[in-house]
């Protein structure tokens, strides 16, 4: 047990799925795993241990933004031993070629957010993916006949903010905003495990273009098989 996460020794696999939305990690455990099991119900953040073609799978909560997704990514790992680690969001799109419904692996995540700064003092460390996981998601969105963008996001502290530096970060090959992954690409190189963002594009920042909820539905679905692909591989 640890302090947020329920579970006991071995209730969690050793690959996870990481929703920000504790109801989409049940949707992804009653929809696409088999002999699901709940292991974690503290603060409804939900998580879930089943079988994708039979390989273990978990797939868990983790709330919006980098403190949330620190405080379960850090406990899965120290306390969990959890090796492989796969969010799987949505994002808002700054670049005009990024079209909502689009899937985008985060090759990198730039950010705002204070975390590396108190972690590194001083230097900018750069939080990237693991190219395996990036490499086996990429081949599993390409068979699977997806849009597919691979390349720099940003995690922004702020959902609502007060400057706009979107322009500018689109200027420097920036794909999309969002809140958590710089903080899933630094605990990983931390604690030495491979993680990858895939994320769907939810809305367009820059044209205002957003997504129908079926819509959303239909390509989280895609994204999410991407995701597994990847995490059984
Ligand atoms: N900003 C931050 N995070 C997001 C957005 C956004 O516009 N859309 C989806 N996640």
């Amino acid at each position: 047990m640890s302090i947020h996460i329920n579970a006991k020794q071995g209730d969690i696999a050793e690959v996870i799925l990481l929703p920000g939305d504790p109801l989409r990690a049940k949707y992804i455990a009653e929809n696409f795993l088999e002999n699901v099991t709940c292991y974690n119900e503290v603060r409804n953040m939900f998580g879930y241990t089943g079988t994708y073609k039979g390989k273990r799978v978990s797939v868990q909560g983790t709330g919006m933004g980098v403190p949330s997704i620190s405080i379960y990514t850090t406990e899965l790992m120290e306390e969990y031993n959890v090796q492989k680690l796969i969010r799987v969001g949505t994002c808002g799109a700054i670049q005009k070629d990024v079209k909502v419904r689009d899937v985008i692996l985060a090759q990198s995540a730039s950010t705002d957010s204070k975390m590396n700064e108190i972690i590194f003092n001083g230097i900018d460390f750069a939080p990237t993916a693991d190219f395996d996981l990036l490499l086996k998601a990429y081949n599993a969105g390409v068979n699977a006949g997806l849009n597919l963008k691979v390349g720099n996001i940003f995690t922004a502290d702020m959902f609502y903010s007060e400057e706009n530096q979107n322009e500018k970060l689109a200027r420097y090959g920036v794909l999309a905003v969002e809140m958590e992954s710089a903080a899933l690409y630094t605990l990983a190189a931390k604690f030495g495990r491979k993680a990858l963002s895939v994320l769907t594009v939810s809305d367009h920042i820059i044209t205002g273009e957003v997504t129908t909820s079926e819509e959303r539905q239909t390509t989280f679905n895609d994204m999410i098989v991407v995701a597994l692909e990847a995490a059984i591989q």
